[in-house]
């Protein structure tokens, strides 16, 4: 395990919820209604699916490509689907989608090769998987859905804005929190 994952207290095959996951559900539960359908992308553990779902009565779904994190996120009784991103499911699906994703620069000679690097790394910019995630989200967003994206200073928010504005969205930070290596950022991207 590198430093970047010791870090982040991780220890297992499933990501553990951390800051980012606490500042994701708890913005996330205040941003959804009961009569919405919510997805979360990238589950891990299931906590903020749960955690959405109990708080504002809406009906989360997720999925997370880690086999370990989808058992695991039923074991909170997520209905979760093994899948990349938001491959499986029908256009206009979804009145908002959650994603607390891999963020973090990863360079070449420090990546390593488990569940760990799928849940941690953001490849070399630290975007590698949050650009395709904002290429492909728009298809299935109902007409006024919206998507709730956590990102942290190491990934670089402006970059992140500037991708989303590229792929039609108008970008609002939601809440702001520091840790001492990072500051964590909730973006609500609007069609
Ligand atoms: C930072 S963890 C967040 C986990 C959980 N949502 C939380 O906040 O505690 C990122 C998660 O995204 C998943 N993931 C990474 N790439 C993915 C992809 N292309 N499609 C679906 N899930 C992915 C990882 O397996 C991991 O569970």
């Amino acid at each position: 395990m590198t430093d970047l994952a010791e870090r982040r207290g991780v220890e297992t095959d499933v990501y553990q919820p951390a800051e980012d996951s606490h500042l994701l559900a708890t913005v996330a539960a205040e941003q959804v209604g009961q009569d919405d359908l919510v997805l979360e992308v990238g589950t891990g553990s299931g906590y903020v699916a749960e955690h959405v779902a109990t708080e504002s009565g809406a009906r989360v779904v997720a999925s997370d490509l880690n086999p370990h994190a989808c058992r695991s996120a039923r074991e909170r009784g997520v209905e979760t689907v093994r899948a990349d991103l938001v491959s499986p499911f029908r256009d206009d699906a979804f009145d908002a989608v959650l994603f607390n994703p891999p963020y973090l620069p990863t360079d070449e000679s420090e990546a390593w090769d488990d569940w760990m690097e799928v849940a941690l790394s953001g490849g070399e910019t630290g975007r590698a998987v949050i650009d395709p995630f904002l290429r492909a989200v728009g298809r299935v967003l109902a007409p006024d859905g919206r998507v709730l994206l956590l990102v942290s200073s190491l990934t670089g928010v402006d970059e992140v804005v500037d991708t989303a504005a590229t792929e039609g969205f108008s970008a609002a930070a939601l809440r702001d929190e520091s840790y001492p290596f990072e500051s964590l950022t909730v973006l609500k991207l609007l069609r």
